[in-house]
């Protein structure tokens, strides 16, 4: 059966009242939440995809707040994974549910493409082993992949050097180890729309839940479109129609 997934990113989620670059990142991701969950009231939900950068400051209580907060809206299974801003053995302390979601027909996989403290990609040994371990899991006919950092260029020199390096010989070997059953990858980071391809398949970056970059510039700068978040049709014939939506009040 199809399925439908909300993804959503780059909460950077700080101390209660502090802000962030003037957001207020706990308001944005509560009203992306409710609309979003408007939506699923429509049209369904079954998982949450969080890839990465939940917290701008990585304490316990930070991501247990990450946790109260998407359960104030939504009751699914979630997909944790960890950003440049993230410290993994924080979340794992914090109890973020971090395991692969397997369904009979979808299988959604996290990548851990983080380094503690560090904003540029890596994709280590220990890394690739986890995903393997993960995809033995369940027995579906397509793989999502979802990764902190982008799979391609976004047009922001400051932003993509700090991107996976190697995209092609990672998702063809990703490929091979999930036995041909990778349909495409999503990822955060970019803190706007995203989307590409690489070899074969389709990479969808999604806006933050907070504050968005903006697009084609050389350097850091914050543009001011709205918090964001996309929707994810997982279908039956192992394709990813991607939807982005923005916050409209
Ligand atoms: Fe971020």
């Amino acid at each position: 059966m199809a399925r439908r997934v909300l993804h959503i990113s780059d909460c950077h989620l700080v101390a209660p009242g502090e802000t962030l670059l003037q957001t207020d990142t706990e308001a944005t991701l509560r009203a992306v939440l409710e609309q979003a969950a408007g939506d699923a009231a429509r049209n369904g939900c079954d998982a949450i995809i969080a890839s990465g950068d939940l917290a701008h400051t990585p304490t316990v209580s930070v991501y247990q707040r990450f946790l109260r907060v998407v359960s104030d809206y939504f009751s699914v299974p979630i997909l944790c994974l960890p950003g440049n801003h993230d410290v993994l053995h924080v979340m794992q302390e914090a109890g973020l549910p971090m395991d692969s979601i397997v369904w009979q027909d979808w299988h959604l996989q996290a990548l851990d493409s983080h380094e503690d403290d560090k904003p540029k990609a890596l994709v280590a040994d220990r890394d690739r082993q986890v995903v393997v371990q993960g995809l033995k899991k369940g027995a579906a006919h397509s793989v999502l992949l979802a990764t902190h950092h982008p799979l391609v260029e976004v047009d922001c020199p400051w932003l993509d050097k700090d991107r996976i390096v190697g995209p092609l010989e990672l998702m063809n070997w990703l490929n091979n180890v999930s036995e041909q059953r990778i349909r495409g990858a999503v990822f955060g980071h970019a803190h706007q729309v995203v989307e590409g391809q690489v070899g074969v398949w389709p990479v969808f970056g999604v806006p933050s839940t907070g504050f968005q970059f903006r697009p084609h510039s050389a350097k850091f700068a914050v543009d001011d479109q709205g918090p964001g978040y996309q929707w994810l049709d997982l279908t039956d014939d192992k394709k990813i129609k991607r939807t982005v939506r923005r916050v409209e009040s």
